[in-house]
């Protein structure tokens, strides 16, 4: 089974996502901070031969071997990984690493062409959507330093460069179910996504290809 969440930044993929891995017991994958990984090994100087990004067991990002999942989360990373994610060569090594991880297994993964390019046989495919507004609230309360202003300039910026790179823009596959988030709490669109799962799981039905 594998369940696809797409969506523009901050718009709680990983939130959804984390909520149905742990419902159905499936391993979760945060793509974006693969990206993000990417982003932090240019920053060190490093070239894309010398980067070598994994996950581990535990969900884990790995640069070279060392633990960078607690230190993705930063401005100047949001941007970086934004911006290697136009570049073909890091594409094409980060969807390979992404279809590896998820051969054979039950996953929820998350991105932005999870379900157009990496999984286009997902069971599930799920397009969270929200107000930019709404999303730079969201993610300056989260992060408590940042200022809604200065935030919701860098989600327009983010979200214009994920939807007019050239490969794999930012867009809804034909077949998920877009799910609009500014009027819904957490919990409701939680509610809505498992409805959807529980529904394939019983029909055991694939999506049409
Ligand atoms: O989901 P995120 O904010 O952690 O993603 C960071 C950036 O990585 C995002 O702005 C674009 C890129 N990305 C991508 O191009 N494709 C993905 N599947 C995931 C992320």
């Amino acid at each position: 089974m594998q369940i696809a969440i797409d969506g523009p930044a901050a718009s709680g993929k990983t939130s959804l996502g984390r909520a149905l891995a742990q419902r159905f017991g499936f391993l979760f994958i945060e793509t974006g901070k693969m990206y993000r990984a990417v982003a932090l090994g240019f920053d060190r100087g490093l070239s894309i031969d010398n980067i070598h990004v994994t996950m581990n067991d535990a969900g884990r990002i790995l640069l070279n071997g060392e633990d960078v999942s607690d230190i993705l989360h930063t401005p100047k990373l949001d941007q970086g990984s934004s911006r290697v994610a136009t570049r073909p060569e890091v594409r094409q090594l980060l969807v390979r690493l992404q279809q590896e991880i998820a051969e054979g297994r039950d996953v929820v993964m998350e991105g932005r062409d999870i379900g157009t390019v990496v999984l286009p046989h997902a069971n599930v495919k799920i397009f969270l959507d929200a107000s930019a507004q709404e999303r730079a609230r969201r993610r300056a309360n989260e992060r408590h330093q940042l200022r809604l202003d200065e935030t919701l300039r860098d989600i327009i910026a983010r979200d214009t460069r994920d939807q007019t790179r050239t490969i794999a823009p930012l867009n809804p596959a034909s077949d998920a179910t877009i799910i609009h988030t500014d009027n819904k709490s957490l919990a409701e669109v939680i509610s809505e996504a498992i409805a959807l799962v529980e529904e394939r799981l019983h029909t055991g039905e694939q999506v049409a290809n």
